[in-house]
């Protein structure tokens, strides 16, 4: 099951059950299928009946893998414990990524992260070996880095406890995002359900300029499309640009296409991603591909026509790009280069830049990576060296292996480049970053994927700006976020001008890659003993949530009326909590330390009504309200939710004694978790309602006696003065939801199941 590549005969499986039901599906149809149709009806558990209406309906999927990395792994199998079952029902595998700190480079920040974590690592990798889960040790890699290279494959369905899964898009895999909470049941041999995307289309024509990567293409794209743009849709790539793109450099597209909310990305599978398998030790699954092609494309008439099955289409012509940066504080913040002096002007942002920094899942690859080489030795040659502190993290053993051997790493290093652990580290907040006070506002640039604030270096003031990491290479050589190669030149020592030429450099390692099977764990079974250490402060055993009974949701207190962006980074942040992520209790310390309260504007904090005091940190009043048997309600602005699929977002405010979130709307991944946890995820059917609820009101939920798909809920708000309004609330519950909801949690209801 946990093998170290996805095996033909796994891949042999999904094709052939893909063909089938999409004969079913034609008959049913009618009509041409998109791509996106293909892969994701191909995975229908039951073809002949699934409604299948677009955006409405959910879908019951039979992924062919699950993936979890280390800080939201430990949720998830803490949570597979407690199903009762043996092993996971699918392959499923662990990456330890997300807690290794940069500080110094690789060799420091792993000695300290192996003796740091050493409990979690136990814990992960005793847990994953007994439950029949592969495992991939600390400095292995990064999750979606090593899936790519290891176990994605064109027209596969997988799922992973991270928003980025959807990198392996790249190679035509649906690859989506969900939280602990979804990963637990389909490991428990539960079919995933997810709401049938909406399909926008994404026509590349053109190529990209010298200047450009694929990068521009996805911060062209959120900037247009918004970080909603994509809420319950796939973004469905087509178009004769699609095949200018490298594999992996279609992988940095489907990565941030988690930045637009959607469901997942796809590029058609094509030359590049033949040619990607074949280098990474996959032949035979190149060859069961080709052989597969018709149903990893979407049916010609879909392309001649795309207006009649798309839901919506955005035309990108390659050749016109322009690089791009986005920022601070939004992925969708997206500003050409030209632009930025302007706007940095507008929004008094330092132009001047502190630290520069590559890697990450998004662009780590052997051509990323190889580019910046390129661009560097260019500048050293003329005498310059880098004027900012640089990191580099690469995505995988193979890829710092491989570059090592290249001679890639090395003329980064010289030019002033620090190699980190192949890891996560700044791209979530893992950065033991030095020489910078905190409070300080200054300039960062970097080619990760998100930039919500402090989110690299756990400095609120610190103005983090994403671009390509071939932009991102040379700023670190003027120091300026506004250089613009094809425009501006760098003094020399000598007193020339320096010049940047566009980056040269291949895709994929000339001389292959370096495969190193040292970082992987095979599974043993049912003989290992899962090691928890019952005084430890960061792992826990679970214990199941009671449900709410109608009754006592009344008069519950509004802990938190968030305003504004509220993204699970509000709700849940990592940084210093990440080291909780298995430990219910502690990391609900954290709940909501980032929301900015709608009454008086701090973040975090608020009044608590039971003792009447101000500024109190939002999880305290939560302790407080629970402990005195109160359920409590949090108030939501437009998408709350958004960004991750941490399920901490949802579990902490359950362990902390809250009932129901009211918000304007939700971000997919966590409306659903919220459901899987137990607690109302509700919206105002008049969102204007939003406006009317008041620090000391108290609201009664009317209706769920009734609970049903499609029926509203009433939300009785008493105000202060005696006042009372009704609103009316929307949900999305289907008839499995509502049974999770009356059973504590979806994981009650599996557990109740098994009798
Ligand atoms: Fe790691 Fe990528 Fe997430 S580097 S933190 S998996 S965005």
């Amino acid at each position: 099951m946990a093998e170290m590549k996805t095996t033909a005969d796994q891949v042999k499986k999904t094709y052939s059950t893909q063909s089938e039901n999409l004969k079913v599906i034609r008959k049913r149809l009618n009509r041409p299928l998109t791509l996106t149709e293909k892969v994701f009806y191909g995975h229908l558990i039951d073809p002949e009946n699934q409604n299948l209406t677009r955006g409405k309906s959910f879908l019951l999927l039979q992924p062919d893998r699950v993936a979890m990395q280390d800080a939201t792994a430990q949720m998830a199998l803490l949570q597979f414990m407690l199903t009762g079952r043996e092993e996971s029902a699918v392959p499923a595998t662990t990456h330890c990524d997300h807690l290794i700190r940069g500080r110094e480079g690789e060799a420091h920040d792993m000695s300290t992260a192996l003796d740091e974590n050493k409990e979690v690592y136990d814990f992960l990798s005793s847990v994953s070996s007994r439950y029949g889960i592969g495992f991939w040790k600390p400095g292995a890699g990064i999750i979606h880095q090593v899936i790519l290279e290891n176990y994605a494959f064109p027209g596969g369905l997988m799922i992973g406890t991270d928003s980025h899964t959807p990198n392996a898009g790249g190679l035509s895999m649906a690859a989506c995002g969900v939280g602990g909470a979804d990963a637990c049941d389909v490991m428990a041999g539960l079919p995933w359900e997810v709401k049938n995307p909406g399909i926008t289309g994404v026509k590349l024509t053109g190529k990209l300029n010298s200047w450009c990567s694929p990068k521009d293409v996805i911060i062209n794209l959120i900037g247009e499309l918004t970080v909603k743009g994509g809420t319950n849709r796939v973004m469905e790539y087509f178009g004769e640009g699609c095949d200018t793109i490298s594999c992996t450099g279609k992988a940095t597209i489907t990565n941030m296409g988690a930045e637009l909310g959607a469901t997942c990305s796809l590029f058609p599978y094509d030359k590049n991603m033949d040619i990607y398998l074949r280098a990474t030790g996959r032949a035979d699954l190149a060859d069961l591909a080709a052989a597969n092609k018709e149903n990893l494309l979407a049916d010609g008439e879909v392309y001649s026509k795309p207006e009649d099955y798309y839901d919506q289409i955005i035309e990108i012509n390659l050749s016109e790009l322009e690089p791009h940066l986005t920022g601070p504080h939004s992925p969708d913040a997206a500003v050409t280069i030209s632009e930025i002096r302007k706007k940095a002007e507008e929004g008094e942002w330092p132009l001047e830049v502190s630290a520069a920094l590559i890697g990450s899942c998004t662009n780590s690859s052997y051509e990323d990576l190889a580019k910046a080489a390129n661009l560097a030795e260019q500048a050293v040659k003329a005498g310059l060296k880098m004027k900012v502190p640089f990191f580099i993290s690469p995505g995988s053993n193979v890829v710092k292996d491989t570059t090592e051997r290249d001679g890639i790493l090395e003329i980064l290093q010289k030019a002033g480049g620090t190699v980190l652990a192949n890891a996560c580290g700044p791209c979530i907040g893992q950065w033991d970053r030095q020489g910078i006070e905190m409070g300080k506002k200054n300039t960062i640039v970097n080619s990760f994927n998100r930039n919500f604030r402090a989110r690299n270096d756990g400095n609120k003031a610190t103005l983090s700006f994403i671009g390509g990491p071939e932009m991102v290479t040379m700023i670190a050589f003027t120091g300026n976020l506004d250089f613009n190669p094809s425009t501006d030149s760098i003094k020399t020592p000598d007193g020339g001008e320096f010049r940047f030429s566009a980056p040269q450099a291949p895709s994929l390692p000339p001389k292959g890659f370096i495969t190193d099977t040292s970082g992987f764990q095979m599974p043993e079974g049912k003989g290992v003993e899962v090691i928890v250490r019952e005084t430890s402060d960061r792992l826990q055993l679970l214990k199941p949530f009671v449900p709410f009974k109608p009754e006592e949701l009344k008069d519950m207190y509004v802990l938190c009326k968030a305003k504004g962006k509220c993204t699970t980074d509000h709700i849940s942040p990592a940084g210093k909590w990440l080291k909780y992520r298995g430990h219910l209790e502690n990391i609900s310390g954290n709940m909501l330390t980032g929301a900015t309260n709608y009454f008086t504007g701090e973040i975090g904090t608020g009044t608590n009504l039971l003792t009447g005091e101000k500024n109190i940190a939002f999880s305290d009043t939560a302790a407080g309200y629970r402990d005195a048997g109160h359920p409590w309600i949090i108030i939501g602005d437009d998408n709350y939710g958004e960004g991750s699929s941490r399920e901490h977002a949802a579990m902490s405010p359950r362990f902390m004694g809250g009932a129901a979130v009211i918000a304007k709307s939700f971000a997919r991944i966590h409306e659903t978790n919220l459901k899987k946890q137990g607690i109302l995820a509700l919206t105002f059917a008049d969102s204007n309602d939003y406006d009317c609820i008041e620090e000391q009101d108290r609201i009664t939920l009317e209706g769920l006696d009734s609970f049903a798909p499609g029926k509203q809920l009433k939300a009785v708000v008493i105000h202060s003065d005696g006042s009372k309004d009704d609103m009316l609330l929307n949900h999305t519950y289907n008839d499995e939801q509502i049974v999770w909801y009356k059973a504590g949690s979806a994981l009650n209801a599996l557990r109740d199941a098994n009798g």
